[in-house]
């Protein structure tokens, strides 16, 4: 077993283990005096893993419900989370007791913030189960639903009380999945650590689950690091958005539909690099993102894109923070008019 210490203002312990998901009424017992929880989840994560996460915790003398709806980003929305509240209230989920989400990023990112805002703050467990959930949107507190005007617009920080990421649940994802999550891994070692990127580079779709626990380690790890100097996300943490400027205006452009974030944040790391760095850089990035069957580019005009970037939460006053790295390793943030950008972009 592995463990990393989150170091937040409420700290929490990320476990990584293979199988841990049959231990998890365990490992929860271990932070809690309730033996009351919630499980929240989607119908196809339900069907995998819901049964396994029930016994778990039953035989840790939990006394469960569970409540899951239908999968997919359409589902982190207001409705869905009015449904969540009921379920809690039903559960006689109290303050003191536990919620529990397991699943992808739409069910981490909702349930999270159901557990922020129900009774003003539930304690609540991230089991995640895509690769992306284990490595991003499990750690580091930022919960959201989507509204009209955008993803992700309505949230809190919200901290789980831990996280159990087990990497055999990775082995059930279909390739398209995998790759969404591959993106963020490439980010994370693109923008910290020449050795993650090295180790990513030289495997494969096929065989990547050998070092699985390495690669989910190495990522969280660095989440840690940045989380922990900058939680409310005010400066460093922004460096987590490489590639996601374009990323976003071309999942915006997509409509959410069968474009994943994945696709988005690979083409944008690649765009911005082409532009912005040196051409052996560019070719090496380039290559690693094909590997994983990710885009490297865009035919879409860059006049269509850019009202998808101007509508990014990174906008602030006319202006758009990019992420450059012109090395790997390293990354630094920059910020410029929005008119600069698009000259920037076209150029
Ligand atoms: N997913 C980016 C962040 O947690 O800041």
């Amino acid at each position: 077993m592995k463990y990393i210490n989150v170091r937040t203002k409420s700290p929490y312990q990320v476990l990584i283990e293979r199988g841990a998901i049959d231990d998890c009424g365990k490992f929860i017992s271990e932070i809690t005096s309730s033996r009351k929880a919630a499980v929240i989840t989607d119908d196809i994560v339900e069907k995998l893993y819901l049964d396994r996460v029930l016994t778990s915790l039953r035989c840790s003398g939990f006394y469960c419900s569970s409540y899951s709806f239908p999968h997919g980003e359409n589902s982190k929305c207001l409705d869905v989370l009015g449904k969540i509240y009921d379920f809690l209230c039903e559960s006689n989920i109290t303050r003191s007791d536990i919620v529990i989400a397991l699943g992808g990023g739409v069910v981490g990112d909702i349930t999270g913030f159901a557990a922020a805002s129900f009774l003003r703050g539930v304690d609540f467990v991230q089991i995640p189960t895509t690769l992306l959930a284990q490595i991003d949107s499990s750690v580091g507190g930022k919960t959201a639903i989507d509204i009209k005007g955008g993803k992700n617009l309505v949230g809190a920080f919200h901290q789980p009380a831990l996280v159990i990421c087990d990497s055999d649940t990775l082995k059930t994802l279909t390739p398209k999945i995998l790759s969404d999550g591959m993106a963020e891994a490439v980010k994370y070692g693109m923008i910290r650590d020449e050795s993650l990127f090295e180790l990513i580079e030289s495997h494969t779709p096929d065989n990547i689950h050998e070092v699985m626990d390495e690669l989910v380690y190495s990522c969280i790890d660095i989440k840690r690091i940045i989380v922990e100097h900058d939680e409310f996300d005010k400066g460093e943490r922004m460096i987590l958005n490489f590639g996601h400027t374009l990323g976003h205006a071309l999942e915006g452009w997509h409509n959410y539909t069968d474009f994943t974030h994945g696709m988005g944040v690979a083409a944008g790391m690649c765009m911005i690099t082409d532009r912005l760095a040196d051409a052996a850089l560019a070719e090496r990035l380039r290559k690693c993102v094909e590997r994983y069957g990710l885009p490297t580019g865009t035919d879409i005009p860059m006049s269509e894109l850019l009202p998808y970037c101007s509508k990014d939460k990174k906008r602030t006053s006319g202006s758009i923070s990019y992420i450059i790295c012109k090395t790997i390793g390293t990354a630094d943030i920059v910020k410029v008019s929005v008119e600069e950008f698009s000259r920037l972009m076209e150029g």
